[in-house]
């Protein structure tokens, strides 16, 4: 039976979660036995390394070991891009495949597809066409370049279609295949996986915000850090707030040496795993971002997000009316107005389940 290889490439948490449904689509496209097999590897960069970014994440997705890990771990944005290049190189030298998979928009999707670019490889990217139109965010840099060079560009909604239209990407390269994310969400749900966390925090269905907040923009500055602690502590005293802290903004309170007060109703926990984190987006009355999975995750429950940024590569969450903009001198009333409003239940187009086995057609006819 004629064989396609695919060397599929993770590196950060946000890529665990969307290429565990791809992995699976593989496996069961062979398990059929029909037309060609899928001989794939999975490649771990190693970006992400600590097993609460990790490790807990294979786990819970249930995705296989890694075929090879690179163990490239935290550096300077040139010295990360360049390690992941340099480590995987080789690996595409001895394996020779046919596709390199590349998911979201962290630095190893970057840097794994300009290895593949200049060694002739066609690469696949999955969420292309995104775009914040902020180039001092790292990942529209990584965004742009990784939809520049790459032969297939496997979009989540038509907004994304739109963008690279407009770049001059021709059509034919295009594919609007929906939302990765979302078929892990599916298979969780079906899976009735629910997190222990709200018992354990004693949190009430409705009752809470689920805070999550990572980005430079955010937390690499004391002044803007502190004012958003500060912010955090005032609303808590109206609403339980749960923050698992990102290890960089963990790094960034002690390094500006900033804390929550002693009477602010702030539960920090350490990173928490995939099942606790769908859990409290389900169940929070409303959640308080800068990632760009927790507003796509927020937007298929339909519970109430604010995405603290001044611009999101993700617009159509903002358009079916679950996302809002933030900055934090409105946070409060924000809050309060996104709280009252509630929930909505529209989901986009294509975010069904069932993206894998879109982009797994596609990889096979292309
Ligand atoms: C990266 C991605 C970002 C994504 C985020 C999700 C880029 C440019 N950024 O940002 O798009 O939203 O992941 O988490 O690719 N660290 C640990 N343990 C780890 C990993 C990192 O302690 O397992 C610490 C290191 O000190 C590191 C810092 O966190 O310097 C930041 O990690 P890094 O991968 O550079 O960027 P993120 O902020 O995680």
């Amino acid at each position: 039976m004629d064989t396609i290889k695919i060397a599929v490439v993770a590196g950060a948490r946000p890529n665990f979660m969307k290429i565990a449904p791809l992995i699976k689509a593989f496996e069961a496209c062979n398990a059929q036995g029909q037309g060609r097999r899928i001989d794939w590897q999975l490649i771990h960069t190693g970006q992400h390394y600590d097993p609460l970014m990790s490790d807990v994440f294979f786990t819970e997705l249930g995705i296989p070991a890694p075929t090879v890990s690179l163990n490239v771990g935290s550096a300077s944005h040139a010295r990360q891009t360049a390690g992941i290049m340099t480590a995987f190189e080789p690996i595409l030298e001895e394996w020779k495949p046919d596709w390199v998979v590349v998911v979201g928009d962290v630095n190893s999707t970057l840097a794994c597809t300009l290895v593949a670019a200049k060694m002739g490889i066609r690469v696949a990217h999955v969420e292309a066409g995104l775009r914040s139109y902020d180039r001092t965010m790292p990942e529209e840099i990584n965004r742009v370049v990784t939809d520049a060079l790459a032969d297939l560009l496997l979009t989540p909604s038509e907004d994304a279609n739109e963008n690279l239209k407009r770049e001059g990407i021709p059509e034919k390269k295009i594919r609007l295949v929906g939302n990765i994310m979302i078929d892990s969400v599916v298979s969780h749900l079906s899976n009735g996986r629910n997190g222990r966390v709200l018992e354990e925090l004693q949190l009430e269905d409705n009752g809470f915000i689920y805070v999550t907040l990572h980005r430079p923009s955010n937390v690499d500055r004391r002044e803007s850090l502190e004012a958003i602690i500060d912010e955090l502590g005032a609303i808590s005293e109206q609403f339980p707030v749960v923050f698992p802290i990102h290890p960089r903004t963990c790094q960034r309170m002690k390094e500006f040496d900033l804390a929550f007060r002693e009477h602010n109703h702030v539960r920090l926990l350490d990173p928490i795993g995939y099942n606790d984190s769908l859990s409290l987006t389900k169940h929070a009355c409303c959640v308080l971002t800068d990632s760009g999975g927790l507003q796509e995750e927020s937007t298929y429950f339909g519970t109430p997000c604010l995405t603290l940024r001044p611009n999101t590569e993700r617009p159509i969450t903002i358009h079916v009316g679950s996302n809002r903009l933030t900055q934090v001198e409105t946070l409060r009333s924000d809050l309060r107005s996104a709280v009252e409003k509630g929930r909505q239940s529209q989901v986009p187009p294509l975010w069904d389940g069932k993206t894998a086995e879109r982009i797994v057609q596609c990889l096979l006819e292309a």
